[in-house]
């Protein structure tokens, strides 16, 4: 046994992980929790303990010299973008050739860096994408007890109307109507009564002062404040932060050896530690845990890992796009950072598109309606391991991209004839109107039922499992940390009930 040993290990602190620590730790079982990044409770010299998006620093992203933002330009200027320290912040944008992976860094995973919108996706499909998973049990049991313990609240509808924050989302939701789509509201873990506050400018703002993808100030509900705040609560779970693992060996008597890296925030490694466990769970996300399985089959630490490793990985069909509005239909200088409204087209029989009506958080008038479409690609990738580098890639040829594309135009082609409006050529850093170079939502690669059983257990292991976006199968419809939390709740209780106990 190592001398630094944990009868369960959970590498990440995102979503997977964190419900996984929060069943494990309640149950009493002792729990370590690895995560690369850092823990975000320390105000800065500035009094925050997150920049925001005018003027981001060193804290907005993880080891870049400048900053990547997703809207690249603005009139074709780069406004976004600022030269930064190179520093352990809270967003990372991990390039693929062709593709770009927008993940969050820190204890809390994603839920330190995303817009909060917290989706449930159509009955119908996730029947679809994961058709061996009991649908009663999900739509019964685990998306309530999801939702309840992310915290999800709903915008007043009453406010919403009159508020100055959603004059965008109202100004989308009218092109919208004029094109016959439905819209929606859309459930969040933003405190809408925080916001309703800050508009009221009766509490510090934030996501009215431009803060969302490099981390909110105030008023999100993280995982660090719900799900992992009670893992600690157990008094069983230990979280090590600046904790990247590298490698998973196993050892002859089953237990797992972890060969970690400890860094401080400048990243000058301070030690390699050999970390044991009994149960391993991976909560690193699409991309962290994917890799390290890949690397564990071909590096021959794993052998018996199968094929299925690194298949099946998609975009969640992601594309963004913009569309300039008339100069009489301004969107108003205050967007609220966190959207809360959606255009609801997944019923289109051949395009679906669920259409989150985005903020652009400039701080002053900008005339777009941006959106971050999400759509129904059957396009998957796969990654494979580079030696040189010792690293997983991921295959995916900007071909791949095109249906994505397709089906956003075939919805806002729409909406742009029956409003007598344009698409947003200048936002993406050249001429075009589709971005989706990049995407938000990572998933798939160790997908449920192929690389692991259906429940998330390791095929060719024992007391080895996943638990994070990685076992979904490239597509969820809607914004995905939902589904990954409840479908990480109902694998941990089968975990517990059989194997752990
Ligand atoms: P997640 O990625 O959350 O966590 C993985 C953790 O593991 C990270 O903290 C990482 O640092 C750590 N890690 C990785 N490799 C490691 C290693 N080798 N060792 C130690 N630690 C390691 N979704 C949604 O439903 N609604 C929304 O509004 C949005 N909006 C949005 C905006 C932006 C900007 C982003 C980037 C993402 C979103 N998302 C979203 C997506 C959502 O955040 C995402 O799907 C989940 O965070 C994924 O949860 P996981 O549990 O899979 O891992």
């Amino acid at each position: 046994q190592a001398a630094d040993y944990s009868p369960a290990v959970i590498i990440g602190t995102g979503y997977g992980a964190a419900v996984t620590a929060l069943r494990l730790g309640a149950a009493g079982i002792p729990v370590v929790m690895l995560e690369m990044g850092q823990l975000w409770n320390t105000p800065g010299s500035d009094g925050k303990i997150f920049a925001n998006m005018l003027s981001p620093d060193k804290r907005s992203m993880w080891f870049k010299k400048r900053t990547e933002a997703p809207l690249a330009s603005f009139l074709w200027l780069d406004f976004a973008n600022h030269d930064i320290d190179p520093y352990a912040g809270v967003l990372d944008r991990v390039h693929f050739g062709d593709m770009s992976v927008f993940v969050g860094r820190g204890v809390g995973g994603g839920s330190l860096v995303n817009g909060a919108m917290a989706v449930v996706p159509k009955r119908s499909y996730f029947e679809q994408i994961l058709p061996e998973v009991d649908a009663d049990e999900m739509y019964g049991t685990y998306y309530p007890r999801a939702n309840a313990g992310l915290g999800v609240n709903n915008v007043d509808p009453a406010w919403f109307e009159s508020c100055d924050s959603y004059q965008f989302a109202r100004v989308s939701r009218k092109a919208a109507h004029n094109a016959g789509l439905t819209t929606t509201f859309v459930p969040s873990v933003y405190d809408f009564g925080y916001l309703q506050r800050e508009e009221a400018n009766e509490v510090p703002r934030s996501a009215l002062a431009s803060e969302v993808i490099y981390g909110n100030n105030y008023g999100k509900r993280s995982l660090d404040k719900t799900y992992l705040a009670a893992a600690l609560g157990t008094g069983n779970v230990t979280i090590r932060t600046l904790h990247e693992v590298r490698d998973i060996a196993q050892q002859p008597d089953g237990t797992y050896l972890l060969t970690v890296r400890q860094s401080d925030v400048d990243g000058n490694v301070l030690a390699t530690k050999q970390i044991g466990a009994k149960y391993l769970f991976l909560g690193a996300g699409s991309l962290g845990s994917t890799e390290l399985l890949v690397r564990a089959r071909e590096t021959g630490k794993l052998p018996a890992l199968n094929d299925a490793v690194g298949q099946g990985w998609g975009t969640n069909g992601n594309v963004m796009l913009g569309r300039a509005n008339h100069i009489w239909d301004p969107v108003g200088s205050l967007e609220s950072g966190m959207p809360a409204l959606g255009i609801d087209a997944w019923d289109d029989p051949q395009y679906p598109v669920f259409a989150e009506i985005a903020p652009v958080p400039a701080g002053l008038e900008t005339w777009a309606s941006l959106y971050l479409a999400i759509t129904r690609n059957p396009e998957r990738g796969y990654f494979s391991y580079d030696a040189a580098s010792d690293s997983a890639r991921l295959q995916w040829e900007i071909s791949q991209g095109q249906p994505s594309i397709d089906a956003a135009k075939h919805l806002f082609d729409k909406v742009n004839s029956a409003n007598g409006t344009i698409y947003r050529y200048d936002l993406f850093g050249d001429t075009r109107a589709f971005e989706n170079r990049f995407t938000y939502h990572p998933l798939g690669g160790l997908v449920l039922g192929e690389a692991t059983d259906l429940y998330g257990r390791v095929k060719g292991y024992s007391n080895l499992y996943v638990t994070d976006g990685s076992l979904i199968p490239g597509s969820t419809g809607v914004n995905p940390f939902v589904t990954i939390t409840a479908l990480a709740e109902r694998n941990i209780e089968r975990i517990i009930a059989q194997d752990v106990r």
